[in-house]
């Protein structure tokens, strides 16, 4: 379809194609010097001691929930209100995610109390997501953790470059993941980071990352080992050097990229608060210096959340919905993962919930265009005038 205001759209220019053929030409075309100049800067810019990265942010949740030892008979705590990513990593190791509640409708991370009443004996981890940029409450979580002696992973594929307390998402708990799917706030097409302090950590994950090996091609390529051994089942979740070119360029305009993003989201929250003052739009509180994400609002209780976005889709607004619960969806109720505790909030704000367009070469006028096209639909449904 050809959209007036897109949902989201990359930031590629003639930087990202030069370095792609760079790599092209310099004929090594995975898991090599770029990769970990890319690794390099990456924890230069996050903070974090080792930068591992791989094919995507499913795979580095996987290898996250492996090295921290999750597998049959354990539970990790999660979200519903995620991509289902988050909760199939932990399913790949044989674990059973346990869902928490979110907060409230006003800010849709997961609950430290909603946490605390999901631990058992079984659980090993908490899996938290910090949803559209915004920071989970950390200390609290940390605090449950250390309380419990348990592993905190943080889901951070919507929060490359947030900050809470001065400290980037992703760096707080045991392990952190990135994705750079081309909707992210930087894109390699397929990619993803795995972050942490922890040295023993990060080498399980490099070894895990490339099945199990001890040393890699482009270990033998240089003269470092002339063979291996396999010392873990491993996968193949290498990223090659072309993703890695365009992560290391990515990474460059990430900052003024989410300087743009804050500018773009400031005047959504002016007009809408003007034009459409029945959307409601979460994230109030100050907490942290987010990255943001998404643009999500809540529809009025009980509105058509269809005829919204086909109102919308009619003035060339696309708009998505983040998320449909992972409780919820076929695969999780017909294998029994129902959550073991209510999801009243999760529900009624997934139920609510629609993504308005966000992206960093969007223009004013469009943010424009998009709360008046808001108005004149919720107008026409018999809301917001
Ligand atoms: C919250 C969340 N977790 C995990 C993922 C999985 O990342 P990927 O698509 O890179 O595997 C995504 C995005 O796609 C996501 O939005």
């Amino acid at each position: 379809m050809n959209w007036r205001v897109p949902l989201a759209d990359i930031d590629f220019g003639p930087e990202e194609e030069a370095a792609v053929i760079g790599v092209l030409r310099s004929r090594w075309l995975s898991m090599g010097s770029v990769t970990q100049e890319f690794q390099q800067e990456f924890a230069a810019f996050t903070g974090a001691k080792h930068c591992l990265a791989v094919a995507n942010g499913t795979a580095a949740l996987h290898l996250a929930c492996l090295a921290l030892g999750a597998g049959p008979g354990d539970e990790v705590i999660v979200p519903s209100l995620t991509f289902v990513a988050t909760a199939n990593a932990v399913r790949y190791t044989g674990a059973v995610p346990v869902f928490a509640d979110i907060e409230s409708l006003d800010w849709l991370t997961i609950s430290p109390a909603a946490i605390e009443a999901c631990i058992t004996e079984r659980t090993r981890a908490i899996l938290v997501m910090h949803y559209a940029g915004f920071a989970c409450n950390m200390p609290a979580i940390l605090e449950i953790a250390r309380r419990h002696q348990l592993k905190v992973i943080e889901d951070a594929a919507h929060a490359i470059g947030s900050e809470l307390e001065g400290r980037m998402l992703g760096t707080w708990g045991d392990i952190g993941c990135y994705s750079f799917f081309p909707n992210k706030n930087m894109t390699t097409g397929e990619g993803g980071m795995l972050a942490t302090d922890d040295d023993a950590l990060a080498e399980r994950l490099r070894i895990l990352r490339s099945h199990g090996m001890t040393s890699l091609s482009w270990d033998r390529h240089q003269g470092r080992a002339s063979t291996y051994d396999v010392v873990d089942l491993g996968y193949n979740y290498r990223i090659d050097e072309m993703r890695s070119a365009l992560g290391r360029v990515q990474l460059k305009k990430l900052s003024s990229n989410n300087q743009r993003r804050k500018h773009l989201t400031t005047l959504y929250r002016e007009l809408l608060a003007e034009l459409a003052p029945d959307l409601h739009i979460p994230f109030h509180e100050r907490r942290g210096a987010p990255c943001y994400h998404i643009m999500p609002v809540l529809l009025p209780a009980g509105a058509d959340r269809f005829r919204f976005m086909e109102g919308m889709k009619a003035e060339g607004v696309q708009t998505s919905i983040h998320y449909p619960p992972v409780h919820q969806f076929h695969i999780y109720q017909q294998d029994g993962f129902r959550g073991r505790n209510a999801l009243t909030l999760t529900e009624e704000a997934a139920e609510r919930e629609v993504t308005l367009p966000l992206y960093p070469t969007m223009q004013d006028e469009q943010v424009e265009w998009v709360a008046r096209a808001a108005q004149n639909v919720l107008r026409a449904m018999g809301g917001s005038d």
